[in-house]
């Protein structure tokens, strides 16, 4: 499914029993990103919906043997993850709503591997855009979207409503 993942990690497609084991990692990863308002923000922007309606488009990425939640589905020991999604309403659009790397994995490669998978699954599918977003606090994310041949936008004020600016990244898939 990701054939460059560093030895010890495996990736299948999340399924419903994941979303609180993803849900557990947010803040640690996120690194408690714009405090509690943040907090409350990635939980909400990360229902069980996606867990439900999104995952066959959608990668989770795994310690091998490892499986802290306790049987198989349960998410285990969590290590990456990739929720996107084909656009219902840009049919040559695919788009990655949330991406996250445990932080003791970061550099590994892990995060483009992922995308990889994405952009391979989104031309699977005769989709030649990708599109995404992030925060404009959000510095790291910027500079990684930007390595992976995205372009970004400046800051767009209350793109995604009253103080939540956003940044919004675009590749063309067929021009690379
Ligand atoms: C952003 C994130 C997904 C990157 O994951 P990663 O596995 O560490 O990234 P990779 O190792 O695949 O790096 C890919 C490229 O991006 C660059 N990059 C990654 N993080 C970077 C950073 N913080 N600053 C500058 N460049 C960075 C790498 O140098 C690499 O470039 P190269 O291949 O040309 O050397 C990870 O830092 C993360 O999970 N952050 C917290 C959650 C988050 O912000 N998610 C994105 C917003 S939803």
């Amino acid at each position: 499914m990701i054939d460059v993942l560093p030895g010890g990690l495996t990736a299948r497609h999340p399924v419903e029993g994941d979303h609180p084991q993803v849900l557990a990692v947010l803040d640690e990863w996120w690194g408690g990103l714009k405090g509690a308002a943040g907090v409350l923000e990635r939980s909400l922007l990360l229902p069980r919906l996606y867990f439900q309606h999104f995952t066959t488009t959608s990668f989770l990425v795994e310690r091998e043997g490892v499986q802290v939640g306790g049987r198989q589905g349960d998410g285990g020991d969590v290590a990456a993850f990739l929720v996107g999604f084909l656009s219902q309403t840009e049919l040559d659009a695919a788009y990655v709503h949330f991406v996250g790397v445990d932080p003791r994995l970061h550099g590994q490669g892990i995060g483009r591997a992922l995308y990889r998978a994405f952009f391979a699954l989104a031309r699977s599918h005769g989709r030649r855009y990708v599109h995404c977003i992030t925060s404009p606090q959000n510095t790291a994310s910027q500079s990684f979207h930007t390595r992976l041949g995205f372009t970004a936008s400046g800051v767009k004020p209350d793109y995604d409503g009253p103080g939540l600016d956003r940044v919004t990244f675009s590749i063309d898939l067929a021009a690379r």
